[in-house]
């Protein structure tokens, strides 16, 4: 158990106004009180300040608009406001986008966690108790493992489980996601994430920086940018438009709620050992098909459609390039270590979101139209 005067107290969270980052600052901010909040984001697409609406008059919260490859910004920053912690989960996010622009994926991803690191050092370094109490958490994917085999394209039970499993849940293959498991990013994201956990343990192995990785497997759940496979399906079956399947729509994901990728962050970042890396998922192998299949089914049933009516919708569409098959993690270090465990079964976090995503229709309309972006320029365009 760490002591008291240990617990960081001023925390930067990088990409709090993206889809994860929000979950944790909304976490963050009102299960901490007695911290303050920075959520350093630098409101690409991706970021939109209606995430937090909720918690942005609490005093604890603060919003700070800024490109994490600004290094002079960024040291200047944690010099004044001497921070101690930072989690950090700003990048860019989106696969298909990396396929089109890989060099905007290694200038946030990795140049842009280099100067967080750098930065973090700088100051930390400089200070009399140097990196005692001080913490430096990155949050990266699964992806970077690469793909694992299909060595059961019908499934089979499931050799691990947690509480929440399903009972309909399969799993597809015989080899999971470990810590210690080779590096083997295929797509332009997962190779910038991969190099940027490369340079986070590297700032440990070197200068003693203490830090912490998670990898975690593909999160769903409210306020994810339509553009991901769960929201935008969601949108497209309310406007009737087609389901773009990439290939076969065999391929695998493993999903986790996105709360209770928060609260993992959560558990980590206070009772996390230094240097180690957790992998975060709750077994829960899903065919993308299958994924589709239920979302249709739930948005139809919600909607009072016709049951199932718009499976119609379903278009299948060229394959991604080079589409990993299947990713499924080994969380069993991080629940038996620190505790941890899923709080949901799948079908009920899929009924949670399409409720949210229905409920919620004016801020899909207005990230999809692009309103949001526009709105919070003119708010921030001071810096
Ligand atoms: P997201 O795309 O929804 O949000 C990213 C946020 O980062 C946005 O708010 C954006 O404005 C901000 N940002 C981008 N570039 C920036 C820059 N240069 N400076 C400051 N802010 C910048 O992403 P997400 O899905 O919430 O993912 C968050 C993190 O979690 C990422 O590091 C991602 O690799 C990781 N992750 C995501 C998933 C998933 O399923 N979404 C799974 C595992 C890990
Ligand atoms: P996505 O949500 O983009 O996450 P990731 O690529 O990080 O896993 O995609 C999830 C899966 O869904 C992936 O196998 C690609 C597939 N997919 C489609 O079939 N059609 C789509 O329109 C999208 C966005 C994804």
């Amino acid at each position: 158990m760490e002591t008291e005067e240990k617990v960081q107290k001023r925390i930067i969270i990088t990409g709090g106004a993206g889809f994860i980052g929000s979950h944790v600052v909304r976490l963050f901010v009102n299960k901490y009180p007695e911290y303050e909040i920075y959520n350093m984001d630098k409101l690409t697409y991706a970021g939109n300040l209606a995430n937090l609406k909720d918690i942005e008059e609490r005093p604890n919260y603060h919003f700070v608009k800024a490109d994490i490859c600004d290094f002079d910004f960024v040291l200047k920053f944690i010099q004044e406001k001497n921070i101690d912690g930072i989690i950090h989960l700003a990048a860019e996010s989106h696969v298909d986008r990396s396929i089109k622009d890989p060099f905007t994926f290694a200038q946030t991803n990795v140049m842009g966690t280099l100067s967080l690191l750098q930065a973090a050092k700088l100051y930390w370094e400089s200070l009399p108790e140097k990196y005692d109490g001080k913490r430096f958490y990155h949050i990266s994917t699964d992806e970077v493992y690469g793909a694992l085999e299909m060595s059961h394209p019908q499934g089979i039970k499931p050799p691990f489980s947690t509480q929440a499993s399903s009972d309909q849940h399969l799993a597809y293959g015989d080899t999971f996601f470990t810590e210690d498991l080779k590096y083997q990013p295929h797509s332009p994201y997962s190779a910038s994430k991969a190099s940027s956990d490369h340079f986070v343990r590297a700032f440990h192995d070197t200068y003693g920086m203490p830090t912490i990785v998670t990898n975690c497997s593909n999160n769903y759940g409210p306020y994810q940018f339509p553009e991901k496979l769960i929201p935008l399906f969601i949108n497209n079956i309310r406007n009737r438009k087609p389901l773009p399947v990439y290939g076969k729509g065999e391929n695998v994901r493993d999903w986790l709620y996105v709360e209770d990728h928060a609260r993992a962050i959560d558990i980590i970042f206070h009772k996390g050992k230094i240097a180690e890396t957790y992998n975060i998922g709750g077994f829960n192998e899903w065919k993308n098909i299958d994924i589709i299949k239920c979302v249709i089914h739930t948005v139809d049933k919600m909607l009072g459609r016709n049951e199932d009516e718009d499976m119609n919708l379903i278009t299948y569409v060229t394959d991604r390039l080079g589409h990993d098959a299947r990713y499924a993690i080994d969380s069993r270090k991080l629940q038996s270590e620190l505790g941890w465990e899923p709080s949901l079964q799948f079908e009920e976090g899929i009924e949670k979101t399409v409720r949210w995503y229905l409920d919620n229709e004016e801020w899909l309309e207005n990230v999809t139209s692009g309103d949001y972006q526009s709105y919070y320029e003119r708010m921030y365009s001071q810096r």
